[in-house]
């Protein structure tokens, strides 16, 4: 199913912050709107913050009234500003805004034919999100074996993409080739992605799915419980994977426990030019700590931390799953020379 559409100058796609008691769709016509959109995480996920800055773009230029095509891509450029100030982390959204105005730049033509090519381009970065996690479902599909129970952090889900996952999308891809296996989803506090929408997911899909607290991933594993670990990414650089808070000791447990570590994400998530050091982890409003929902769990006026990402050193990860190829730990080294 597409997570978001786009249809004659606005944007359509499911509000994830009221999932999985509300299917609530909403639509975005400015890109103001697309902006809290992305800010709120109503529209979250690396993948899906790519398609939604490219689609931004495009809003930016169906409702633009510029004279010139100069002041049309001031207008675009401006809007992107704006799109990328609501998130440091995830790159996609870089990548997003940067493709389509690459792309308006290098038009040659009149107005007209400028708002065309960005809004085209903006429902290409969608059409080829789909295939990729179509392609890497069945790249990483390989790693699973029948009867296997994989335990997932955060939503690298459906949700999270324009269709069909990273992460989950090997997940789809190993049960539709008919091996059984099972899911063990971490809730993923603060805000529940593993809860709310990954179980909403599996659930959906009839993949046998089991939630247990962040706290309970070493037991599960000491048990035996675990064959496998496989999450997404927000940005891949030279020395470690950027995923949602609580990635990093999932990776750490995994190497304990001997269980392999993958990660699944497509090349838009590579940032090839930067180390981890160079990446700003974003930090969210405290309230989401302190509260579950609409209820307080901490007392008033104490200090709060609330990083949003964290990073995994390479050591820890046992194979990166992409649209093109798994690259395993012989190849991490030739990462900084890779032209993706
Ligand atoms: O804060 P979020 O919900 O946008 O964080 C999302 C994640 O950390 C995902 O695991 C990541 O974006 C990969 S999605 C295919």
């Amino acid at each position: 199913m597409r997570m978001i559409k786009w249809q004659n100058g606005t944007v359509i796609t499911p509000d994830q912050t009221k999932l999985p008691l509300q299917e609530v769709t909403i639509e975005i016509q400015t890109v103001e709107q697309m902006a809290e959109a992305i800010k709120t995480l109503r529209i979250r996920g690396a993948p899906l913050l790519g398609a939604a800055a490219g689609f931004g773009i495009a809003i930016a230029a169906y409702n633009s009234k510029a004279k010139t095509p100069t002041q049309l891509i001031d207008e675009l450029e401006a809007a992107g500003i704006l799109i990328k100030h609501q998130r440091p982390t995830a790159v996609n959204l870089f990548w997003g805004v940067d493709r389509v105005l690459n792309k308006a730049k290098s038009i040659n033509g009149t107005i007209e034919e400028l708002k065309a090519a960005v809004i085209l381009e903006a429902q290409l970065i969608a059409d080829e999100d789909t295939a990729q996690n179509h392609a890497i479902g069945k790249n990483g599909s390989v790693l699973i074996a029948d009867g296997d129970t994989i335990l997932t952090h955060c939503n690298a889900g459906e949700l999270a993409t324009v269709e069909y996952g990273t992460a989950l999308g090997v997940i789809r891809a190993a049960w539709a080739e008919g091996k059984k296996i099972k899911v063990i989803a971490d809730e993923t506090r603060p805000l529940l992605q593993g809860a709310r929408l990954t179980a909403y997911e599996l659930k959906r899909d009839g993949i046998p799915i089991t939630l247990i607290t962040d706290n309970m991933a070493a037991h599960v594993m000491s048990k035996g419980l675990v064959n496998k670990v496989i999450v997404g990414a927000d940005r891949i650089v030279q020395d470690a994977i950027f995923n949602k808070i609580g990635t990093y000791g999932v990776a750490v447990l995994a190497h304990e426990h001997n269980i392999p570590f993958y990660v699944a994400a497509p090349k838009s998530t590579f940032d090839l030019t930067c180390r981890a050091v160079d990446v700003t982890i974003e930090e969210r409003d405290p309230s989401e700590v302190t509260h579950i929902g609409c209820q307080q769990t901490a007392p008033n006026d104490i200090d709060i931390y609330n990083p949003a990402f964290d990073a995994t050193p390479l050591k820890y990860v046992s194979a990166i799953i992409c649209e093109t190829q798994i690259y395993y730990p012989k190849d991490y080294p030739t990462f900084r020379k890779t032209k993706l």
